[in-house]
């Protein structure tokens, strides 16, 4: 045994019984394998891009494809089943429609980069059922420190809202806040210099986004675009979330 496998070359050659293909034949089977294994990799690469692959391999991830896939400023649900009243409130389905956005479809993996310690990460929660439904909803700065960014860098990525940044990279808060100059109750003004609120306690992906300056300002003047809530609302809706978690259903 421990002979044979050190036989190498023309003396394993020799003791095959079986003829060995030349090796010029055999090169190109080697080749054609390669490219085999490179066209499926290059497949389930393109598959695992689109947002189908999220929820054909998990289906805790449905709710995300349902609200994602909806038709943009109609009635509709967000990821934990609660109605919305207008689903332009949900950063996901208004992502993809490409009307709001002028480019084509913007995918899950748009927002959410594929980085590989994240996805071992999911693909051992899937596979040893370590996870719950619904998950606990991430920060911003949650999703994003998986790639060693902070929260605020999720929306201002190249060929995204990338006119917002300084010199720095960051969020240029100045920039931010002419963004929405046009509104009466500026959403991003800086009026207090010591609430830092996240960009994402505001604007949700897969549920109604939220007015959070509510908690406070709740005389006339505060805008609140189509679908979103106050943030009472969003309380509500995040503490009913966490009453209903359960066991992944099978
Ligand atoms: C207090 C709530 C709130 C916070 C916090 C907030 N936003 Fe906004 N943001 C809004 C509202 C309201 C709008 C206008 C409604 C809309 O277009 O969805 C808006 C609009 C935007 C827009 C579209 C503006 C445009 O260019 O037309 C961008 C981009 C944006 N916000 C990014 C951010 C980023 C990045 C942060 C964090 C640094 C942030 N927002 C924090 C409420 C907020
Ligand atoms: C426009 C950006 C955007 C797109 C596109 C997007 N998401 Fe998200 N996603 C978010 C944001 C923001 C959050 C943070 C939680 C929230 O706001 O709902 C999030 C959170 C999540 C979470 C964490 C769990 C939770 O309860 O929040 C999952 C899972 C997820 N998204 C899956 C998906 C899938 C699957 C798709 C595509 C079908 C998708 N997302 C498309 C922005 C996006
Ligand atoms: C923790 C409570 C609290 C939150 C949250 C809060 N504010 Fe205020 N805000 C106040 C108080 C109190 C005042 C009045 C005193 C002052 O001017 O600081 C005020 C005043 C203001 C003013 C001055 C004009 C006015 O309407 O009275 C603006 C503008 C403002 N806030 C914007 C915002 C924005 C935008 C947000 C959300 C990003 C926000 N605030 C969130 C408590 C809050």
């Amino acid at each position: 045994m421990v002979e044979n496998k050190i036989e190498t070359g023309e003396a394993a050659e020799a003791a095959s019984p079986r003829k060995k293909a030349p090796r010029g034949r055999r090169l190109a089977i080697v080749g054609i394998a390669a490219v085999l294994v490179a066209a499926v990799g290059i497949g389930f690469w393109e598959w695992h891009e689109t947002p189908g692959f999220c929820a054909s391999i998990c289906h805790n991830m449905d709710p995300y494809l349902e609200t994602y896939l909806q038709e943009e400023g109609v009635a509709g649900v967000d990821k934990y089943g609660n109605a919305v009243s207008d689903t332009t409130a949900l950063l996901s389905t208004r992502h993809r429609e490409t009307n709001a956005t002028g480019k084509p479809e913007i995918r899950c993996m748009a927002c959410h980069h594929p980085v590989i310690k994240q996805q071992i990460s999911e693909a051992v929660q899937q596979t040893t059922g370590g996870y719950e439904f619904p998950q606990t909803e991430p920060t911003l700065g949650q999703l994003t420190a998986w790639e060693g960014t902070e929260g605020t860098q999720f929306c201002v990525n190249s060929g995204c809202h990338s006119y917002l940044r300084g010199s720095d990279g960051l969020v240029d808060r100045k920039k931010l806040e002419e963004s929405t100059s046009w509104m009466d109750f500026n959403p991003h003004a800086q009026h207090h210099e010591n609430l830092k609120v996240e960009c994402g306690e505001c604007h949700k992906g897969h549920r109604a986004s939220v007015m959070m300056c509510t908690g406070c300002h709740q005389h006339e003047g505060v805008s609140m675009p189509s679908g979103w809530v106050t943030k009472a609302e969003g309380d509500r809706i995040l503490a009913d979330a966490k009453a209903n978690t359960h066991a992944p259903l099978s």
